[in-house]
């Protein structure tokens, strides 16, 4: 007689085999263990779009840029493997969509929130699947990556977490913005109790986050040889305006650093941390929320940016709604139509114009699916 196996017991077996399967991995493999993961995946009813990624296609004629497209991967969040592997599907999800695309991006942006908590463990296995993107992957710090160890593994990882970088016309900057002011010590907080606490948002205790008045010094001197006709994208973990303060969408010295902006005709700013679509615009800048892999964050009940085109609310018992990334073009002008691809709704179109125009043009179709 068969011996009964529990539903419990079978996930188990099932989330054992993900990690072994894990830590064979490389690129012949991966695409086995990520289809895997896609197959779990529930898109009935739903126009499927198997790109799972910000994609940003740059193309200005005006000014000699040749055109070329980016990628990204945002917020995946990972745990230590005995306590979450839906994440890390999600994330092999996200690493295939990207993988797949018939003509491979330039580059992938990683956007920040790696980790959960910082833990070296959660950091090694994220860096272990990024491996396998085939494009060469740009890194971004978030604050869950960070407040362990202030970011000793993330460097020994991924390198300096501020830099920037010339690509085919652009001129790509790339911050850590959510510094805070020093909390912890005046507490006698462990390492561990000061990630829990950044990692709260809402607990009063943590300062806002902040690029900081040495970063923002390098990127006056960063920019200083940069024409003001060279479109500029920059690409940081919180959003570089103050949306709500209570849960930290909030980033403090926004003003000065937008103000170091200001002399660029075309200034995109790209950014993770908010895990919903979030679209603004703030004189010449304009700005770009992205998804997560993980968990898609509900509107702030104050502050959302006018230009802000509202998705439903997800369905609490479908663990991939809400989640997903997209497609960007950067057009001529320097301002980018954005795409949002996501995984259980059809495909949400953000144009330049309708951000130009201030919402009165190509006005954005509603997302699909009610609220739940
Ligand atoms: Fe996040
Ligand atoms: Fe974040």
């Amino acid at each position: 007689m068969a011996r009964h196996t529990s539903v419990e017991t079978r996930y188990y077996a099932e989330r054992d085999a993900l990690f072994r399967e894990l830590q064979r991995l490389d690129r012949r493999s991966f695409l086995k263990v990520s289809l895997a993961a896609a197959a779990a995946a529930f898109t009935s009813g739903v126009r499927f779009h198997p790109h799972s990624f910000q994609l940003v296609a740059v193309a200005d004629a005006a000014t000699k840029i040749e055109p070329f497209t980016f990628a990204y991967i945002s917020d995946s969040h990972l745990y230590k493997r005995e306590l979450n592997d839906r994440f890390v599907r999600q994330l092999l999800r996200a690493v295939d969509d990207v993988n797949a695309l018939d003509s491979q991006p330039d580059f992938v942006l990683f956007g920040g929130d790696l980790a959960q908590l910082g833990a070296h463990e959660e950091l090694d296995l994220g860096a272990q699947i990024l491996k396998n993107v085939k494009a060469p992957v740009r890194m971004m710090v978030g604050e869950h990556d960070w407040f362990l160890d202030l970011g000793d593994k993330w460097r020994a990882l991924f390198g300096q977490e501020t830099y920037s970088f010339d690509h085919k016309g652009v001129h790509f900057v790339v911050l850590m913005s959510v510094n805070e002011e020093d909390f912890w010590t005046k507490r006698g907080m462990t390492p561990d109790e000061r990630m829990h606490t950044v990692a709260g948002l809402d607990n009063g205790i943590q300062s806002r986050f902040q690029v900081g008045a040495s970063q923002r010094e390098w990127l006056k001197q960063d920019l200083a040889k940069i024409p003001s006709d060279t479109p500029v994208i920059v690409f940081s973990h919180s959003p570089l305006y103050k949306y709500y303060r209570p849960w930290n969408f909030w980033t403090e010295d926004a003003d000065e650093v937008q103000a170091i902006l200001k002399r660029f005709a075309n200034v995109t700013v790209i950014h993770g941390h908010t895990h919903q679509l979030l679209t603004n615009r703030i004189g010449n800048v304009h700005f770009h929320g992205m998804l997560s892999t993980a968990w898609p964050w509900p509107y702030a009940p104050e502050g959302l940016p006018k230009l802000t085109v509202q998705m439903n609310r997800p369905d609490p018992f479908n663990p991939n709604d809400g989640l997903g990334t997209g497609t960007v073009s950067v057009k001529p002008s320097g301002a980018v139509d954005k795409l949002y691809n996501l995984w259980n709704r059809n495909p949400v179109q953000v144009a330049a114009a309708y951000v130009d125009s201030g919402g009165t043009r190509d006005k954005p179709s509603a997302a699909t699916l009610t609220s739940f």
